[in-house]
């Protein structure tokens, strides 16, 4: 490890339990193009969704270790809503001198979009169990009406790129949600609340085509930007930087994603 020395070129670390967190990958890259980041995919332990907090802790805290005593990273990235509802207040505890930034679904950004004010949440059962998602959605009482959905077995669909599957179940999940549409008392917002979801983009658009569909890959770039910045390790220049994937899982399934939606 690295202590606490001050090294802009270490690598920003991501975290998911497995291909879903590419998506914020993408984002963080675009914002952040000469950062070098070591992205860990804990693909042999998903998903995390149906597992219960107890899990996803335990494996949040295994995974934080490895990234910071292998790969000294200056700052992480949990690119899981489900983690981060279960575990980023405890990550924040026990490593407080890390910058740290999680993801949660986006339901203040839908409110200010939403013009009927019904919104549907996707997420895991994880997620929509958690207390943080229930604070969250209790402060926002009274500006908009959600309907959160839990859509199990999505996440796994999309891990394992199983293009029928994926669109049975948003079928499925988006029918439990609607009506959908722009009049009164329709949903007219769709709020990805797993980072998975973002790889099924087009199957959703296309089921629900007068729907806007909110992910939240950008906030989490532009957040990461600020954290960094403040901390005075924001890595300068314009050379890309380096991409490292890991994974407990298949090495091969994550480089096959990776190149298929982020072109690395
Ligand atoms: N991608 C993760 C999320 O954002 C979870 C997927 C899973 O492992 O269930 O919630």
């Amino acid at each position: 490890m690295t202590g606490g020395q001050v090294d802009a070129a270490r690598p920003v670390g991501v975290f998911d339990s497995g291909v879903g967190g590419l998506s914020i990958l993408k984002a963080l890259r675009a914002q952040l193009p000469a950062e070098a980041f070591v992205y860990l995919a804990d693909a042999g332990f998903a998903p995390y969704g149906e597992r219960g907090d107890a899990f996803v802790i335990e494996r949040t805290r295994a995974v934080v270790r490895k990234l910071r005593d292998e790969h000294a990273i200056k700052a992480l990235v949990i690119a899981c809503n489900t983690a981060t509802a279960a575990a980023v207040h405890l990550v924040r505890t026990e490593h407080p001198d890390l910058p740290l930034v999680g993801v949660e679904p986006a339901l203040k950004p839908a409110v200010a979009l939403s013009k009927t004010g019904r919104i549907g949440v996707m997420a895991t059962r994880g997620t929509v169990a958690s207390s943080k998602l229930r604070a969250l959605h209790d402060s926002l009482k009274g500006q908009a009406e959600f309907i959160l959905q839990p859509c199990d077995g999505l996440a796994d669909a999309i891990q394992n790129h199983d293009a029928a599957r994926i669109r049975a179940l948003c079928a499925q999940y988006t029918q439990a949600i609607g009506p959908f549409g722009k009049q009164a008392g329709q949903v007219d917002t769709l709020v990805l609340g797993c980072t998975h979801y973002a790889f099924a983009w087009d199957t959703l658009q296309a089921l629900v085509p007068d729907v806007s569909l909110i992910e939240t890959g950008e906030p989490v770039a532009r957040q990461t930007h600020r954290l960094l910045q403040a901390a005075g390790q924001l890595q300068p220049g314009e050379v890309p930087g380096r991409v490292t994937l890991l994974t407990t899982g298949s090495q091969e399934a994550l480089e096959a994603a990776a190149q298929r939606w982020l072109n690395l």
